[in-house]
């Protein structure tokens, strides 16, 4: 078959190293299945499904479970992340070894959701990481600075009276892990990354030889506190969104590879869990079918990455760090690709309701972004295309 691609930029099929498919457990928000139809529409070719499912999936039969469905289901390669803790309160090392070397073969491994608090576990964490040659994929957030917290700490939080988050419990955490991770000789990824200070850090580890990598949210590029006066709990998100200046140094960070990838922490929730008061409200905003978007309103229309630089962060960097040695090098002449095309010029109107996942807690809601995901390919199997699945 010959598609005519006239206009249109050909990019290597997008991995997203953050993603909350909800299954086993919340399957009233999100599936396997339908999470893959959303990141197949969103030109993905690979996702890593986080471990904050119901059970934690801190042993072999969940992330088996979940690469199953994912294999079932076949629109997208789905990859289990395994918890790092296991135990009622995450107080004990997960048995990674067994994750890794089980039919999922896991390579990432998170806190999402669990945040690792201790410091003696994370360096355990850390050091069995380098043995088993897997990456510890980082929450970034210090839970004992964010007790009761709501909203970035800040001159709008204060004035709308919401509990401040404080930046420093992003920094403080990363800074302290880039240091552990250094001294076990551990490769790190940094979850989110939503602060300016999280970007000097970074900057500084990277600097002194860490072997670190971070990634960064849409949500985070584009939106800002300023959106906190309507009270509205589809923009309440962990970390929360930030003043615009951290939005601006994000972005300037993401296009000098100070930030390494964009991530979407596709959190879908019931609707029950948006529709209520903020306090009540659980935090995260689906993301998989806008990304391409708002890294082509944020990073592209700006002139801050051309579309080679839209491949390296939405794909090749993202494939790099999670070690998938399939996606994002030079393919072999008749080899079936993974790919996407996106049309550069056209634009959409985001409806929550219209978007593939179960929940629908988008907070583009009505919002025209430019930048549509065409055709996406599996291994040179069309899984998507003008907006349905194949
Ligand atoms: O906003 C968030 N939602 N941040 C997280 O770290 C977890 C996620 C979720 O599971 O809903
Ligand atoms: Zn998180
Ligand atoms: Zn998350």
């Amino acid at each position: 078959e010959v598609v005519d691609a006239g206009g249109q930029v050909l990019l290597p099929g997008f991995v997203d190293l953050h993603t909350h498919l909800r299954e086993p457990g919340r399957e009233d928000a999100e599936t396997v299945e339908s999470g893959s139809a959303a990141a197949a529409l969103g030109g993905y070719t690979a996702v890593f499904a986080m471990a904050n499912t119901d059970p934690v999936a801190d042993n072999a039969v969940v992330v088996e479970h979940v690469w199953r469905r994912g294999r079932e289901t076949g629109l997208v390669d789905v990859h289990p992340v395994g918890a790092v803790t296991a135990g009622l309160k995450g107080e004990k090392l997960a048995e990674l070894g067994t994750m890794a070397k089980s039919a999922a073969g896991v390579r990432v491994f998170s806190d999402d959701g669990h945040c690792v608090a201790d410091p003696l576990l994370m360096r355990r964490a850390l050091e069995y990481s380098t043995a088993l040659d897997v990456v510890i994929a980082q929450h970034a957030e210090e839970p004992r600075l964010t007790i009761g917290a709501q909203a970035h700490e800040g001159e709008n939080a204060s004035r709308l009276g919401y509990a401040g988050w404080p930046a420093s419990a992003e920094e403080s955490i990363v800074a302290r892990d880039c240091l552990l991770a250094q001294h076990a000789g551990a490769r790190l990824h940094i979850c989110h990354v939503s602060t300016a200070g999280t970007v000097d850090v970074l900057r500084w580890a990277k600097d002194r030889g860490t072997r670190v990598s971070a990634e960064v949210t849409p949500h985070h590029l584009l939106l800002t506190d300023e959106r906190l006066a309507t009270y509205d709990p589809v923009n309440k998100v962990n970390p929360p969104l930030r003043t615009a200046g951290d939005a601006a140094r994000l972005r300037a960070a993401l296009a000098e590879g100070v930030l390494d990838c964009v991530a979407t922490d596709h959190a879908p929730h019931a609707v029950q869990d948006k529709d209520c008061e903020w306090a009540a409200a659980r935090p995260g905003m689906l993301g998989l079918q806008t990304a391409l978007s708002v890294v082509t309103e944020t990073m592209v229309r700006t002139g801050l990455l051309d579309w080679r630089g839209v491949a390296r962060v939405m794909s090749e960097r993202p494939a790099e760090i999670a070690g998938l040695a399939d996606q994002g090098r030079p393919l072999e002449v008749g080899e079936p690709a993974n790919l996407t095309l996106v049309d550069p010029d056209a634009e959409w109107t985001v409806r929550g309701a219209e978007l593939a996942s179960i929940a629908a807690n988008t907070p583009y809601e009505g919002m025209r972004l430019p930048g549509v995901v065409t055709l996406t390919l599996l291994r040179g199997q069309i899984t998507a295309r003008e907006g349905k699945i194949v």
